[in-house]
């Protein structure tokens, strides 16, 4: 099969993306499905073993050409470069705007993939969210049963209507609104689509949550899916971290605490025991962390010690540099995206905070449950999955606030705090949190089950 996608770990990460797709193509793997890795050439990745070859693609494109070999990371990886593709980062330039081609590039990656597929015939296809939508316009009479996984309905990649021609035969499908819509023509055409969280599978389907395309997604509820991704219990194993002073475990929790003084030491707050929140995280509107700035001034209240590393929006990130001055007892601002640092501040944690306004699944509040630290959550997409209110269900694994707002936030970090200060509740929630398999393994099942399906559906209808 042919797994298509902008982003993959470590060679290319923005988001929850990269990780996604690397570890389910990994755990595919594992359970010996043939997965061919196909994401854009954007410059500077090495690969071994490699050979090369040219697309057939029309003349809109520019040249294809396709990069095939080992990475050391990855294994087995199929690159292929496209005029305008290959950039420093995948979408943003070094002001953190959206390139303004960005459209144009992965309609020109799509076209190839699809070229590939053509050449390849494989017996399935899965794209991954709106850059690699279009592809599926030009796959012709023979498509193979093909998957769209919704990452973030938010991104659609929107373009004018002269694509509509060019991008393949099946093209009119992508109309929308007089534009023309990768990923709306992809939903129309996928024999599945899958969202990132069973929660998340619902909400698309209400105006509130899709983003414009709840109709479409409506009309193909039964196509639609929603399966929980899951996280690299190898790389986020508190066991084994080699970012961390100190591993621990769930019986032995010691390098915890040590992990906990290191984190203080390094947001620069007083060695005491009031708890120790943080959020790691993209700075833009989805995560809501505009929703915790009215409450800044309040932590002392609760108590709460706040520790933020993110990047991303410039007026939030000076915004929280300015708090961080005038609030430096109980709040930290780290700019930044700092994979090393972001281990230890879910390892050295007591709390972990995600006001995400919206979450197709989210993948920090699993790292942070690893780690035996509970999450404070929103009741949106895949949080509501993963984090049960452990004040409202037996077997709860975190805090809710009811309602996307400062003040049901600042009524569950309240809670949060208090049970933290009973120690046997504490202890008792973080042995609960680190016992959960938050791995690939029952997903990739999930997945490979359905690829199963497809193809023997495809098989008797040909
Ligand atoms: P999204 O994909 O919407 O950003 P996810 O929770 O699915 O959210 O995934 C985000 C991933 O990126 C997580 O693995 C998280 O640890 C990582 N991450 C996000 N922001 C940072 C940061 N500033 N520094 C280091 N890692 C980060
Ligand atoms: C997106 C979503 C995030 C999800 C990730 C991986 O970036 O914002 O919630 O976990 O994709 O599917």
């Amino acid at each position: 099969m042919i797994f298509a996608t902008a982003e993959l770990s470590p060679v290319a990460t923005v988001g929850g993306l990269a990780a996604a797709a690397a570890g389910l193509g990994s755990e595919l793997r594992r359970l010996g499905i043939d997965v061919d890795l196909v994401m854009p050439d954007y410059g500077g990745i090495l690969l071994v073993d490699e050979v090369s070859f040219e697309l057939d693609v029309p003349a809109w494109v520019g040249a294809a050409v396709v990069r095939r070999g080992r990475h050391v990371d990855v294994g087995p990886l199929t690159l292929i470069s496209v005029p305008g593709v290959a950039r420093p980062h995948p979408y943003l330039d070094a002001d953190g705007a959206g390139w303004e081609d960005n459209s144009e590039r992965f309609f020109r990656f799509g076209r190839a993939v699809a070229a590939l597929v053509e050449r390849e015939q494989p017996d399935l296809v899965h794209l991954n969210d709106w850059h690699t939508g279009t592809a599926r316009a030009a796959f012709g009479p023979d498509a193979p049963p093909t998957v769209v996984s919704i990452h973030n309905l938010a991104y659609q990649g929107i373009a004018d209507d002269s694509w509509l021609e060019r991008i393949g035969p099946d093209g009119s499908h992508y109309e929308w609104w007089g534009e023309t819509n990768p990923l709306s023509g992809a939903l129309a055409l996928a024999d599945r689509i899958v969202a990132v969280s069973p929660h998340y599978a619902d909400e698309i389907r209400t105006p509130a949550h899709g983003f414009g395309l709840d109709g479409p997604l409506r009309a193909r509820r039964n196509a639609l899916v929603g399966i929980l991704n899951g996280i690299d219990t190898e790389v986020w194993n508190p066991a084994t971290d080699p970012h961390l002073p100190a591993t621990f475990t769930s019986t032995d929790l010691a390098g915890k605490a040590t992990c906990r003084t290191a984190l203080i030491e390094r947001l620069g707050f007083d060695r005491d025991d009031t708890a120790l929140a943080t959020v790691v995280t993209r700075l833009t509107e989805q995560k809501g962390i505009d929703l915790l700035v009215p409450l800044i001034p309040l932590l002392d209240q609760i108590p709460m010690r706040l520790g933020i590393l993110g990047s991303g929006d410039a007026v939030l990130a000076a915004q929280l540099h300015q708090l961080a001055a005038d609030y430096p007892d109980s709040f930290a601002f780290v700019e930044g995206y700092d994979e090393a640092l972001s281990h230890l501040m879910f390892a050295g944690a007591d709390l972990f905070l995600m006001p995400s306004r919206f979450e197709p699944c989210g993948l920090t509040q699993m790292q942070a449950m690893r780690y035996g630290t509970p999450p404070v959550v929103t009741a949106v997409g895949g949080l509501v999955d993963t984090v049960p209110d452990v004040d409202r269900e037996r077997g709860g694994l975190g805090f809710v606030a009811d309602e996307v707002s400062s003040v049901d936030l600042l009524a569950a970090m309240f809670r949060a705090a208090r049970r933290l200060r009973r120690t046997r509740d504490r202890t008792t929630l973080q042995k609960r949190i680190m016992a959960v398999d938050w791995s690939w393994t029952h997903p990739a099942e999930q997945y490979a089950d359905m690829y199963r399906d497809l193809v023997a559906a495809a098989a008797t209808e040909s």
